[in-house]
């Protein structure tokens, strides 16, 4: 499997994932949910491992983009890295068996408690018997992540008392805001002066400065992340000439950096021949950092988007056909809670019939096939907002059948919510021939759980609990119900160690 657009491909009629047809899945499983090929995320991974060799980059894969436990597990295997940006990615890169020193903490508001569980697995949410409830090790001996990605003076500052009073002197790169334009969504362009990611290029030099001998962070290198995704590489290329003289300035100064963390935003084509291939950037990109790498800078990458996109679609079943006056609405049962890209960046994805038997569609918006007739694509969410298409030309589609949305496979689960109380959908992870149910349909019951009942709050005049003694800085102790399940399950698995942490925390976390 060279492209992973080819995972999915339809064979006698029926799209398949690899070697499985769609409805089968569909059958097993219900709808909606999100199918992945794993051959398909493998040769994303190695297609962009092998264009950034030359520099020996080093891939942390940015969880955000599909966070199911499975596909980072599968990442760990193909020698990913991971980059984190809250407690719970962080705690999610740990289940998924990865060494805290290949993770990089990313990230503009991180909390004393998320640094804290960063720099030593004492501070764990998942300490004390969760974690092995989900098949892992106890993190309470882990060390501190590899990299935390600092946004600001403030956080500096934090990492510094959190580090100093635990002992740690944690590595950190400063994120560097390069004022570059992305060409992309603004919802999603993080790299320009207006935006609240980074530090203006123009102070990062006395930054690093000022911070020279801390004893409880040790700044390492920069980090950048220009927006995603990119749909060319100049942006890339005005970012490395800023970090460039940044670099050289601050060798100059004595600092000796080892880092530099280029972030993600490698796109992927939504539509067919929309974006360059991977390859163009990484030949334009190699030469300007080759001669820093030789002399001994190691180089990141945060790739999300562009591993995963291609290798994941939609499944979903049509609920109803209304062909009214103007148009024709397709009403499935996905829709803006489900994957919320087209309503909330109107970004394109294509979409077809799951049963086909016509010509293989292009994939984009206007396929040059006969027979089409516009429909708008939409969910069953009561808002007008909630759509996948708008006047998209599609071949004639009836109640119950399947449609795929593709190139789904990021920033689709990861962002589904419980809108108009849907559970979150099902996701599949196809390997060949086989199908894995990777995560349950989540039930009707599951999304009420935390709400079963009102429960009066203790109110304390004074304030009791720390905060940075809190897994995270929350939730306070009254509301830290048991997970379900755990109701009668004796005494709480979390609390058996408390006496193990240390005393500071131990003495705040049940006030
Ligand atoms: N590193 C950092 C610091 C990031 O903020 C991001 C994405 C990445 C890496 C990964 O970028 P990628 O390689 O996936 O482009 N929800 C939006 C995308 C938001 C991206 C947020 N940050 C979407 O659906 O398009």
């Amino acid at each position: 499997m060279s492209d992973p657009i080819e995972a999915f491909h339809w064979r006698d009629g029926v799209l398949h994932a690899d070697d499985v047809p769609l409805p089968a899945i569909a059958d097993a499983v219900g709808t909606p949910t999100y199918v992945y090929s794993a051959p398909a995320i493998r040769a994303a991974y190695r297609r962009l491992e092998a264009a950034f060799a030359p520099l020996g980059a080093r891939l942390h894969y940015a969880v955000k983009a599909s966070p199911n436990l499975s596909i980072c597990r599968l990442l760990r295997t193909l020698g990913a890295g991971m980059d984190v940006v809250s407690g719970g990615e962080l705690e999610r890169a740990w289940l998924a068996g990865m060494p805290m020193s290949d993770v990089v903490f990313a990230g503009v508001g991180k909390s004393e408690g998320e640094i804290r569980a960063a720099l030593d697995g004492r501070f764990s949410p998942l300490r004390g018997g969760a974690a092995a409830r989900l098949g892992a090790s106890d993190p309470a001996g882990r060390g501190p992540v590899g990299l935390l990605n600092a946004e600001s003076e403030s956080e500096l500052a934090a990492i510094d008392a959190v580090g100093s009073e635990l002992g740690v002197r944690a590595r950190a790169c400063l994120r560097v805001n390069p004022n570059v334009d992305p060409h992309t969504h603004e919802y999603t362009t993080t790299g320009k002066t207006e935006n609240k990611f980074g530090i203006d290029a123009d102070r990062v030099v006395a930054l690093f400065d000022a911070w020279r001998d801390r004893p409880g962070v040790e700044l390492v290198g920069l980090h950048v992340h220009i927006g995603s995704p990119v749909p060319r590489v100049e942006p890339y290329l005005q970012t490395i000439e800023v970090l460039g003289v940044l670099l050289d300035d601050l060798a100059a100064r004595g600092h000796r950096l080892e880092v530099l963390d280029l972030g993600g935003g490698w796109p992927v084509p939504y539509a067919e021949g929309e974006v360059p291939p991977i390859e163009a950037y990484a030949e334009r990109i190699v030469p300007l950092l080759a001669p820093r790498v030789e002399r001994g800078l190691r180089v990141l990458l945060e790739p999300g988007r562009s591993i995963l996109a291609a290798a994941g679609v939609l499944l979903t079943r049509v609920e109803h056909v209304k062909r009214g006056r103007v148009k024709t609405f397709v009403i499935c049962d996905a829709g803006m809670q489900t994957l919320i890209r087209p309503s909330l960046y109107r970004a394109f994805h294509f979409l077809w019939p799951v049963r086909w038997e016509g010509p293989e569609p292009a994939r984009v918006e206007t396929p040059d096939l006969e027979g089409l007739a516009p429909c708008d694509v939409v969910g069953p969410i009561c808002e007008t907002g909630d759509f996948f298409a708008r006047g998209r030309p599609l071949p004639r589609i009836e109640r119950r059948d399947l449609l795929a949305v593709f190139s789904a496979g990021a920033y689709g689960m990861s962002m589904a919510s419980n809108y108009n109380d849907h559970g979150r959908p099902a996701e599949v992870l196809v390997d060949g021939e086989r199908a894995f149910s990777i995560n349950r349909r989540q039930s009707l019951a599951a999304v009420l759980e935390t709400e079963r009942e009102a429960v009066e709050l203790p109110l304390a005049a004074e304030p009791r609990l720390a905060e940075r003694d809190l897994p995270f800085g929350g939730p306070a102790s009254p509301a830290a119900e048991p997970e379900p399940g755990e109701r009668n399950a004796a005494p709480d698995a979390a609390d058996e160690d408390a006496d193990e942490r240390p005393a500071k925390a131990a003495s705040g976390s049940r006030g």
